[in-house]
Protein backbone atom coordinates (compact mmCIF):
# COMPACT_ATOMS: atom_id res chain seq x y z
CA UNK A 1 0.00 0.00 0.00
CA UNK A 2 1.68 3.13 -0.77
CA UNK A 3 1.86 5.72 2.65
CA UNK A 4 -0.86 8.41 2.44
CA UNK A 5 1.16 11.83 2.20
CA UNK A 6 -1.41 14.78 3.90
CA UNK A 7 -1.51 18.24 4.23
CA UNK A 8 -3.76 20.88 5.90
CA UNK A 9 -5.18 24.48 5.30
CA UNK A 10 -2.81 26.19 8.63
CA UNK A 11 -5.77 26.79 11.01
CA UNK A 12 -4.02 29.41 12.71
CA UNK A 13 -5.18 32.57 11.39
CA UNK A 14 -1.44 34.22 10.75
CA UNK A 15 -0.28 31.10 9.07
CA UNK A 16 -0.32 32.34 5.19
CA UNK A 17 2.23 29.52 4.34
CA UNK A 18 1.37 25.74 3.41
CA UNK A 19 3.83 22.27 3.95
CA UNK A 20 3.22 21.13 0.35
CA UNK A 21 3.39 23.05 -2.33
CA UNK A 22 2.33 21.45 -5.76
CA UNK A 23 5.88 20.95 -7.38
CA UNK A 24 6.71 19.34 -3.89
CA UNK A 25 3.21 17.58 -3.91
CA UNK A 26 4.57 16.32 -7.74
CA UNK A 27 7.24 14.69 -6.71
CA UNK A 28 6.22 13.10 -3.49
CA UNK A 29 3.66 11.51 -5.75
CA UNK A 30 6.41 10.78 -8.39
CA UNK A 31 7.99 9.17 -5.36
CA UNK A 32 5.18 6.52 -5.06
CA UNK A 33 3.01 8.46 -2.73
CA UNK A 34 -0.49 9.28 -2.39
CA UNK A 35 -1.13 12.57 -1.64
CA UNK A 36 -4.39 14.08 0.30
CA UNK A 37 -4.79 17.70 0.56
CA UNK A 38 -7.53 19.72 2.07
CA UNK A 39 -9.28 22.16 0.18
CA UNK A 40 -7.72 25.37 -0.12
CA UNK A 41 -4.75 24.32 1.99
CA UNK A 42 -2.22 26.73 -0.09
CA UNK A 43 -4.75 29.69 -1.28
CA UNK A 44 -2.94 32.27 1.34
CA UNK A 45 0.46 31.43 -0.09
CA UNK A 46 -0.88 32.09 -3.79
CA UNK A 47 -0.95 28.29 -4.67
CA UNK A 48 -4.60 27.73 -5.49
CA UNK A 49 -6.28 23.74 -5.42
CA UNK A 50 -5.83 24.09 -9.92
CA UNK A 51 -2.00 23.88 -9.50
CA UNK A 52 -1.85 20.68 -7.67
CA UNK A 53 -2.13 17.68 -10.17
CA UNK A 54 -3.06 14.11 -9.72
CA UNK A 55 -3.65 14.30 -5.96
CA UNK A 56 -6.85 13.28 -3.56
CA UNK A 57 -8.97 16.16 -2.06
CA UNK A 58 -10.53 16.60 1.24
CA UNK A 59 -13.26 18.55 2.33
CA UNK A 60 -12.15 18.99 6.12
CA UNK A 61 -8.82 19.14 8.93
CA UNK A 62 -10.61 16.33 9.88
CA UNK A 63 -10.36 14.15 6.88
CA UNK A 64 -7.08 14.52 5.91
CA UNK A 65 -5.90 13.90 10.07
CA UNK A 66 -7.73 10.35 10.06
CA UNK A 67 -6.98 9.67 6.19
CA UNK A 68 -2.72 10.25 6.10
CA UNK A 69 -0.15 8.40 7.76
CA UNK A 70 1.99 10.96 7.38
CA UNK A 71 0.90 14.72 8.05
CA UNK A 72 2.96 17.60 7.07
CA UNK A 73 2.31 20.69 8.72
CA UNK A 74 3.77 24.34 9.36
CA UNK A 75 2.24 25.09 12.83
CA UNK A 76 2.50 22.80 15.36
CA UNK A 77 -0.87 20.68 15.41
CA UNK A 78 -3.42 21.49 18.09
CA UNK A 79 -4.17 18.58 21.05
CA UNK A 80 -7.54 18.03 18.66
CA UNK A 81 -5.86 17.68 15.58
CA UNK A 82 -3.77 15.22 17.52
CA UNK A 83 -6.51 13.12 18.44
CA UNK A 84 -7.92 12.75 15.25
CA UNK A 85 -4.86 11.07 13.86
CA UNK A 86 -4.87 7.45 12.48
CA UNK A 87 -3.15 5.39 15.12
CA UNK A 88 0.98 5.00 14.14
CA UNK A 89 0.62 8.32 12.20
CA UNK A 90 4.03 10.20 11.36
CA UNK A 91 3.98 13.92 11.89
CA UNK A 92 6.05 16.32 10.37
CA UNK A 93 6.95 20.21 10.80
CA UNK A 94 7.64 23.03 13.72
CA UNK A 95 6.65 21.09 17.32
CA UNK A 96 7.41 24.50 19.30
CA UNK A 97 8.73 21.46 21.71
CA UNK A 98 9.78 24.08 24.27
CA UNK A 99 6.22 25.83 24.66
CA UNK A 100 3.86 22.86 23.85
CA UNK A 101 4.12 20.58 26.59
CA UNK A 102 0.00 19.78 26.27
CA UNK A 103 0.44 18.85 22.75
CA UNK A 104 3.67 16.61 22.79
CA UNK A 105 1.88 14.80 25.31
CA UNK A 106 -1.12 14.18 23.49
CA UNK A 107 1.90 12.97 20.51
CA UNK A 108 3.40 10.64 23.33
CA UNK A 109 -0.10 9.28 24.24
CA UNK A 110 -1.19 8.09 21.12
CA UNK A 111 1.69 6.84 19.94
CA UNK A 112 2.30 9.38 17.25
CA UNK A 113 6.01 9.28 15.45
CA UNK A 114 6.50 13.11 15.50
CA UNK A 115 9.52 14.78 13.69
CA UNK A 116 10.29 18.71 14.37
CA UNK A 117 11.98 20.83 12.04
CA UNK A 118 13.58 22.43 14.71
CA UNK A 119 15.35 19.89 15.93
CA UNK A 120 17.24 18.38 12.51
CA UNK A 121 20.35 18.60 13.15
CA UNK A 122 22.57 20.99 11.66
CA UNK A 123 25.16 18.98 9.76
CA UNK A 124 26.34 19.42 6.49
CA UNK A 125 24.24 16.77 5.44
CA UNK A 126 21.03 17.59 6.42
CA UNK A 127 21.44 21.96 5.15
CA UNK A 128 18.34 21.08 2.45
CA UNK A 129 16.28 19.42 5.23
CA UNK A 130 17.06 23.24 7.43
CA UNK A 131 13.62 24.86 7.93
CA UNK A 132 15.09 27.14 10.49
CA UNK A 133 17.86 28.50 8.30
CA UNK A 134 15.21 28.70 4.80
CA UNK A 135 12.65 30.53 7.08
CA UNK A 136 15.47 32.43 8.96
CA UNK A 137 16.90 33.97 6.03
CA UNK A 138 13.36 34.86 4.81
CA UNK A 139 12.91 37.23 7.80
CA UNK A 140 16.27 38.55 7.86
CA UNK A 141 15.59 39.93 4.35
CA UNK A 142 11.64 41.12 5.27
CA UNK A 143 13.18 42.88 8.74
CA UNK A 144 15.29 45.00 6.38
CA UNK A 145 12.15 45.59 4.08
CA UNK A 146 10.39 46.56 7.23
CA UNK A 147 12.55 49.27 8.40
CA UNK A 148 13.02 50.38 5.14
CA UNK A 149 9.47 51.46 4.98
CA UNK A 150 9.33 52.73 7.90
CA UNK A 151 12.19 55.19 7.64
CA UNK A 152 11.45 58.86 6.12
CA UNK A 153 14.96 58.33 4.70
CA UNK A 154 16.52 56.76 1.72
CA UNK A 155 18.79 53.26 2.51
CA UNK A 156 21.58 54.26 -0.55
CA UNK A 157 23.41 56.90 -0.94
CA UNK A 158 22.10 59.14 -3.60
CA UNK A 159 23.97 61.93 -5.63
CA UNK A 160 21.19 64.47 -6.77
CA UNK A 161 20.29 67.39 -8.65
CA UNK A 162 18.79 68.96 -5.42
CA UNK A 163 21.88 67.68 -3.25
CA UNK A 164 23.58 64.60 -2.04
CA UNK A 165 21.63 62.38 0.39
CA UNK A 166 23.59 60.31 3.07
CA UNK A 167 23.47 56.77 3.29
CA UNK A 168 21.20 55.58 6.29
CA UNK A 169 23.37 53.91 8.85
CA UNK A 170 21.78 49.77 9.71
CA UNK A 171 23.20 48.01 12.77
CA UNK A 172 22.21 44.21 12.32
CA UNK A 173 22.34 42.56 15.87
CA UNK A 174 22.64 39.04 15.78
CA UNK A 175 25.22 37.59 12.83
CA UNK A 176 23.00 34.27 12.65
CA UNK A 177 21.56 33.17 9.51
CA UNK A 178 18.34 35.92 9.88
CA UNK A 179 21.06 38.78 10.46
CA UNK A 180 23.51 37.95 7.25
CA UNK A 181 20.34 38.13 5.19
CA UNK A 182 19.50 41.50 6.52
CA UNK A 183 23.19 42.72 6.36
CA UNK A 184 23.22 41.14 2.57
CA UNK A 185 19.88 42.58 1.94
CA UNK A 186 20.48 46.22 3.39
CA UNK A 187 23.75 46.21 2.14
CA UNK A 188 22.07 45.32 -1.68
CA UNK A 189 20.02 48.42 -0.91
CA UNK A 190 22.95 50.88 -0.76
CA UNK A 191 23.02 51.32 3.38
CA UNK A 192 26.32 51.60 5.57
CA UNK A 193 26.00 48.30 7.57
CA UNK A 194 27.49 47.55 10.75
CA UNK A 195 27.21 44.29 12.79
CA UNK A 196 27.61 42.44 16.18
CA UNK A 197 27.29 38.84 17.26
CA UNK A 198 28.83 37.16 20.16
CA UNK A 199 30.37 34.42 18.17
CA UNK A 200 33.86 35.20 17.06
CA UNK A 201 33.29 33.43 14.09
CA UNK A 202 31.09 35.95 12.76
CA UNK A 203 33.34 38.74 12.17
CA UNK A 204 34.71 37.15 9.02
CA UNK A 205 31.15 36.45 7.63
CA UNK A 206 30.12 39.94 8.61
CA UNK A 207 32.82 41.65 6.72
CA UNK A 208 32.49 39.37 3.51
CA UNK A 209 29.09 40.76 3.25
CA UNK A 210 30.66 44.77 3.17
CA UNK A 211 29.41 45.31 6.54
CA UNK A 212 32.06 46.81 9.77
CA UNK A 213 31.85 43.75 12.47
CA UNK A 214 31.71 45.78 16.12
CA UNK A 215 33.87 44.99 18.70
CA UNK A 216 32.84 44.44 22.15
CA UNK A 217 35.47 42.35 23.25
CA UNK A 218 33.05 40.04 24.00
CA UNK A 219 33.17 36.49 22.65
CA UNK A 220 30.40 33.67 23.88
CA UNK A 221 30.56 30.65 21.71
CA UNK A 222 28.28 27.36 23.28
CA UNK A 223 27.92 24.52 22.61
CA UNK A 224 27.01 23.01 18.73
CA UNK A 225 27.85 26.73 17.46
CA UNK A 226 25.49 28.62 18.86
CA UNK A 227 25.70 31.20 21.73
CA UNK A 228 25.69 30.90 25.13
CA UNK A 229 24.00 33.26 27.48
CA UNK A 230 26.73 36.35 28.84
CA UNK A 231 28.02 36.86 32.38
CA UNK A 232 26.67 39.82 33.88
CA UNK A 233 30.23 41.26 33.20
CA UNK A 234 30.38 40.29 29.69
CA UNK A 235 26.73 42.02 29.46
CA UNK A 236 28.20 45.25 30.81
CA UNK A 237 31.00 45.12 28.42
CA UNK A 238 28.90 44.30 25.27
CA UNK A 239 26.71 47.30 26.08
CA UNK A 240 28.45 50.10 26.55
CA UNK A 241 29.65 49.48 23.18
CA UNK A 242 26.51 48.48 21.71
CA UNK A 243 24.79 51.59 22.82
CA UNK A 244 27.10 53.95 21.09
CA UNK A 245 26.66 52.53 17.67
CA UNK A 246 22.79 52.30 18.22
CA UNK A 247 22.07 55.88 19.31
CA UNK A 248 24.14 56.50 16.14
CA UNK A 249 21.90 53.70 13.84
CA UNK A 250 19.10 54.65 11.34
CA UNK A 251 17.44 51.04 11.59
CA UNK A 252 18.55 48.59 14.00
CA UNK A 253 17.63 44.78 13.04
CA UNK A 254 18.04 42.47 15.97
CA UNK A 255 18.21 38.64 15.60
CA UNK A 256 19.81 37.57 18.52
CA UNK A 257 18.57 34.09 20.35
CA UNK A 258 20.12 31.68 22.36
CA UNK A 259 17.98 28.21 21.79
CA UNK A 260 16.13 27.26 24.49
CA UNK A 261 16.46 30.41 26.47
CA UNK A 262 14.22 33.79 26.12
CA UNK A 263 15.73 36.24 23.96
CA UNK A 264 18.71 38.60 25.61
CA UNK A 265 18.03 41.69 26.35
CA UNK A 266 20.22 44.04 24.11
CA UNK A 267 18.71 47.15 23.30
CA UNK A 268 17.55 49.00 26.66
CA UNK A 269 14.70 51.44 26.76
CA UNK A 270 17.71 54.47 27.81
CA UNK A 271 19.34 53.12 24.64
CA UNK A 272 16.28 53.57 22.53
CA UNK A 273 16.09 57.20 24.23
CA UNK A 274 19.62 57.78 22.57
CA UNK A 275 18.32 57.27 19.10
CA UNK A 276 17.07 60.08 16.53
CA UNK A 277 13.40 60.19 16.28
CA UNK A 278 12.46 58.58 12.87
CA UNK A 279 14.68 55.74 13.65
CA UNK A 280 13.50 52.56 14.08
CA UNK A 281 14.30 49.12 15.62
CA UNK A 282 12.74 45.95 13.97
CA UNK A 283 13.21 43.23 16.67
CA UNK A 284 12.90 39.85 14.66
CA UNK A 285 12.95 37.91 18.09
CA UNK A 286 10.07 39.36 19.50
CA UNK A 287 8.20 35.71 19.92
CA UNK A 288 11.26 35.07 22.09
CA UNK A 289 10.46 37.81 24.22
CA UNK A 290 12.55 40.19 22.20
CA UNK A 291 15.79 41.69 21.87
CA UNK A 292 14.38 45.37 23.02
CA UNK A 293 13.43 45.72 26.53
CA UNK A 294 10.38 47.90 24.76
CA UNK A 295 9.29 45.41 21.94
CA UNK A 296 5.61 44.09 21.84
CA UNK A 297 5.09 41.22 19.69
CA UNK A 298 2.89 41.71 16.75
CA UNK A 299 2.56 45.73 17.68
CA UNK A 300 4.55 48.81 16.38
CA UNK A 301 5.04 51.10 18.93
CA UNK A 302 6.39 54.59 19.15
CA UNK A 303 9.03 55.75 21.82
CA UNK A 304 9.76 58.88 21.98
CA UNK A 305 9.94 59.50 17.86
CA UNK A 306 11.74 56.14 17.58
CA UNK A 307 9.26 52.78 16.42
CA UNK A 308 9.89 49.79 17.46
CA UNK A 309 8.36 46.67 15.32
CA UNK A 310 7.89 43.46 17.21
CA UNK A 311 7.78 41.48 14.08
CA UNK A 312 6.09 38.08 14.27
CA UNK A 313 6.29 35.21 11.70
CA UNK A 314 8.32 37.16 9.36
CA UNK A 315 8.29 34.30 6.71
CA UNK A 316 4.57 34.20 6.63
CA UNK A 317 4.90 37.66 5.19
CA UNK A 318 6.53 35.85 1.78
CA UNK A 319 4.23 33.19 2.07
CA UNK A 320 5.00 32.01 -1.87
CA UNK A 321 8.14 31.66 -1.54
CA UNK A 322 8.33 30.71 2.37
CA UNK A 323 6.29 27.83 1.32
CA UNK A 324 8.66 26.73 -1.77
CA UNK A 325 10.88 26.38 0.82
CA UNK A 326 9.86 24.60 3.83
CA UNK A 327 8.02 22.46 1.27
CA UNK A 328 11.35 21.38 0.03
CA UNK A 329 12.95 20.95 3.18
CA UNK A 330 10.34 18.25 3.73
CA UNK A 331 11.12 16.89 1.34
CA UNK A 332 14.32 16.50 1.12
CA UNK A 333 13.91 15.18 5.06
CA UNK A 334 11.53 12.46 4.02
CA UNK A 335 12.41 11.55 0.71
CA UNK A 336 15.45 9.09 2.05
CA UNK A 337 12.47 7.11 3.93
CA UNK A 338 10.49 6.72 1.16
CA UNK A 339 11.40 3.15 -0.98
CA UNK A 340 8.55 2.54 -3.81
CA UNK A 341 6.04 4.75 -2.36
CA UNK A 342 6.42 2.91 1.31
CA UNK A 343 7.92 4.56 4.32
CA UNK A 344 10.65 3.05 6.02
CA UNK A 345 12.03 5.60 8.68
CA UNK A 346 15.88 3.87 9.39
CA UNK A 347 16.53 5.02 12.72
CA UNK A 348 20.28 4.24 12.86
CA UNK A 349 20.56 7.50 10.59
CA UNK A 350 20.92 10.51 12.82
CA UNK A 351 18.93 13.11 10.81
CA UNK A 352 15.39 10.71 11.90
CA UNK A 353 16.83 9.97 15.68
CA UNK A 354 17.71 13.43 16.78
CA UNK A 355 14.60 15.29 14.83
CA UNK A 356 12.86 12.70 16.71
CA UNK A 357 10.43 14.36 19.05
CA UNK A 358 7.66 11.62 19.68
CA UNK A 359 7.57 7.65 18.83
CA UNK A 360 6.06 4.60 20.27
CA UNK A 361 4.21 6.04 23.35
CA UNK A 362 8.11 7.81 24.21
CA UNK A 363 9.65 11.65 24.22
CA UNK A 364 12.79 10.93 22.41
CA UNK A 365 13.82 13.76 22.80
CA UNK A 366 15.84 14.11 25.90
CA UNK A 367 15.65 18.21 27.12
CA UNK A 368 12.07 17.85 26.19
CA UNK A 369 11.70 14.34 28.42
CA UNK A 370 13.50 16.13 31.81
CA UNK A 371 11.28 19.58 30.92
CA UNK A 372 8.01 17.22 31.01
CA UNK A 373 8.70 14.23 32.63
CA UNK A 374 11.83 14.95 34.35
CA UNK A 375 14.11 12.14 32.87
CA UNK A 376 17.86 12.73 31.92
P1 LIG B 1 20.05 31.67 16.40
O1 LIG B 1 18.78 32.04 15.68
O2 LIG B 1 19.99 30.75 17.56
O3 LIG B 1 20.74 33.03 16.90
C1 LIG B 1 20.95 34.12 16.04
C2 LIG B 1 22.27 34.78 16.36
O4 LIG B 1 22.20 35.48 17.60
C3 LIG B 1 23.42 33.78 16.52
O5 LIG B 1 24.40 34.06 15.55
C4 LIG B 1 23.90 34.04 17.94
O6 LIG B 1 25.31 33.89 18.07
C5 LIG B 1 23.47 35.47 18.18
N1 LIG B 1 23.43 35.91 19.58
C6 LIG B 1 23.01 35.22 20.68
N2 LIG B 1 23.13 35.98 21.80
C7 LIG B 1 23.62 37.18 21.41
C8 LIG B 1 23.95 38.39 22.09
N3 LIG B 1 23.81 38.50 23.41
N4 LIG B 1 24.43 39.42 21.36
C9 LIG B 1 24.58 39.29 20.01
N5 LIG B 1 24.29 38.20 19.31
C10 LIG B 1 23.81 37.13 19.99
O7 LIG B 1 21.11 31.09 15.40
P2 LIG B 1 21.00 30.60 13.90
O8 LIG B 1 20.98 31.76 13.01
O9 LIG B 1 19.87 29.65 13.77
O10 LIG B 1 22.35 29.75 13.70
C11 LIG B 1 23.48 30.06 14.38
C12 LIG B 1 24.57 29.00 14.21
O11 LIG B 1 24.19 27.79 13.59
C13 LIG B 1 25.67 29.51 13.37
O12 LIG B 1 26.88 29.03 13.89
C14 LIG B 1 25.46 28.91 12.04
O13 LIG B 1 26.61 28.92 11.25
C15 LIG B 1 25.05 27.54 12.47
N6 LIG B 1 24.33 26.90 11.40
C16 LIG B 1 24.88 25.76 10.83
C17 LIG B 1 24.25 25.15 9.78
C18 LIG B 1 24.82 23.93 9.16
O14 LIG B 1 25.97 23.64 9.28
N7 LIG B 1 23.99 23.16 8.49
C19 LIG B 1 22.99 25.66 9.24
C20 LIG B 1 22.52 26.84 9.91
C21 LIG B 1 23.18 27.42 10.96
Amino acid sequence: MPVTIGALRESTPQETRVSLVPEVAGKFAAAGARILIEHGAGERARFPDALYKSVDWADSPGAVLAGSDVVLTVQPLSVGQIQQLKPGAVVVGYMQPHARAAEVRALKERGITSFAMELVPRISRAQSMDALSSQASIAGYKAVLIAANQLQKFLPMLTTAAGTIRPAQVLVIGAGVAGLQAIATARRLGAVVEAYDVRSATREQVKSLGAKFVDTGVSAEGAGGYARELTAEEKAAQQEVLDSRIAAADAVITTASVPGRPAPKIISRAAVERMRAGSVVVDVAAEQGGNCELTRAGEVIEHQGVSIVGAVNLPAALAYNASEMYSRNLLNFLKPALHNGELKIDWSDEVFAQACLTTGGEIKHQPTAKALEGKT
